[in-house]
């Protein structure tokens, strides 16, 4: 039986590490070619890809070189995988969020109870918000309209997987980020329309909290709390998330369009 991704040439962003790399690992496991594109050229490079190419998603003229060079290497591209995403910005109020809730933790343990109010919105400056918006938003647009593009030259079929978050849902996380991943199903929706009579196919996957190097800035009793709200009992392995990209892409799921996959051990909070 052959690979259910042979002869299909893949590319993935922020594919440097966690879920990213993950998917890079299992899109060439099920036979595609993968350019790996990151901000850290390094990182894409250690992800063992076909292709590594230093891209920044918030940066239009970025994105339309890094995907005209994977086109260019490869001879085609079939399926995008729009993954790059960031939780925090300088000047988003993390700062003074992640400082209050040190205080409120101390007052718990202390007292057994607290006065502190924990902000981040009235502390978060307008670069902060933009800053995550530039790459979970932005970086999604400008990655779906360059491969639109250049399948619209080629005159080929593909498929688009748009990587959105449990949060964009359950309202949980911060302003600009639950905002920016609600903005990116909203667009998956659109996008699956729209692009429907050239034969791109657009989903997304919200996958729930996952153990990748974001979480290791997390305290671990904030961890704790929040495998023990998991009803599967525990954060996702990226492989985990991959398996359901790989899915999305190929196509056993060729009726799939404008969907979100939901992967999160059923830790919805609403
Ligand atoms: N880890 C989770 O619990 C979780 C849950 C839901 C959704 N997600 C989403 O999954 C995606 C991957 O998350 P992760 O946990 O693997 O993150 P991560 O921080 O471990 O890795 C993100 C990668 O993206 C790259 N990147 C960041 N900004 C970029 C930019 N402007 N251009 C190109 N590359 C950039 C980073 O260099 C890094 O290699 C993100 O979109 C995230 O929001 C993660």
């Amino acid at each position: 039986m052959s690979l259910r991704l042979a002869g299909r040439a893949a590319f993935v962003t922020g594919a440097g590490r966690g879920i990213g790399a993950a998917i890079v690992k299992r899109l060439m496991a099920d036979g595609a070619k993968v350019a790996a594109l990151d901000l850290n050229l390094a990182d894409a490079q250690a992800s063992g890809a076909d292709l590594a190419l230093a891209c920044n998603v918030a940066d239009s003229a970025s994105v339309a070189a890094a995907v005209k060079a994977a086109r260019e290497a490869f001879g085609r591209l079939d399926i995008a995988v729009n993954n790059a995403g960031v939780g925090r910005a300088a000047n988003d109020g993390s700062d003074e969020f992640y400082g209050a809730m040190a205080q409120r933790n101390a007052q718990l343990a202390e007292q057994g109870k607290s006065d502190v109010i924990v902000d981040q919105l009235i502390h978060m400056q307008d670069d902060g918000w933009a800053g995550v918006m530039a790459v979970n938003l932005n970086g999604t647009f400008y990655t779906c309209r360059e491969f639109a593009r250049v399948l619209a030259d080629d005159g080929n079929p593909g498929t688009i997987i748009n990587v959105s978050s449990t949060s964009a849902q359950s309202g949980e996380g911060s302003a600009h980020y639950c905002a920016s991943k609600a903005a990116v199903i909203g667009l998956t929706r659109q996008l699956a329309r729209e692009l429907a009579p050239r034969k791109i196919r657009v989903n997304a996957i919200a996958p729930g909290p996952t153990n990748t190097p974001v979480m290791q800035g997390i305290p671990d009793e904030w961890i704790a709390s929040m495998e023990a709200a998991i009803p599967l009992g525990r954060m996702a392995d990226p492989a985990e998330i991959a398996a359901s990209v790989a899915f999305l892409a190929s196509d056993d799921a060729s009726y799939v369009n404008g969907s979100v996959l939901v992967a999160n051990g059923a830790s919805y909070y609403f």
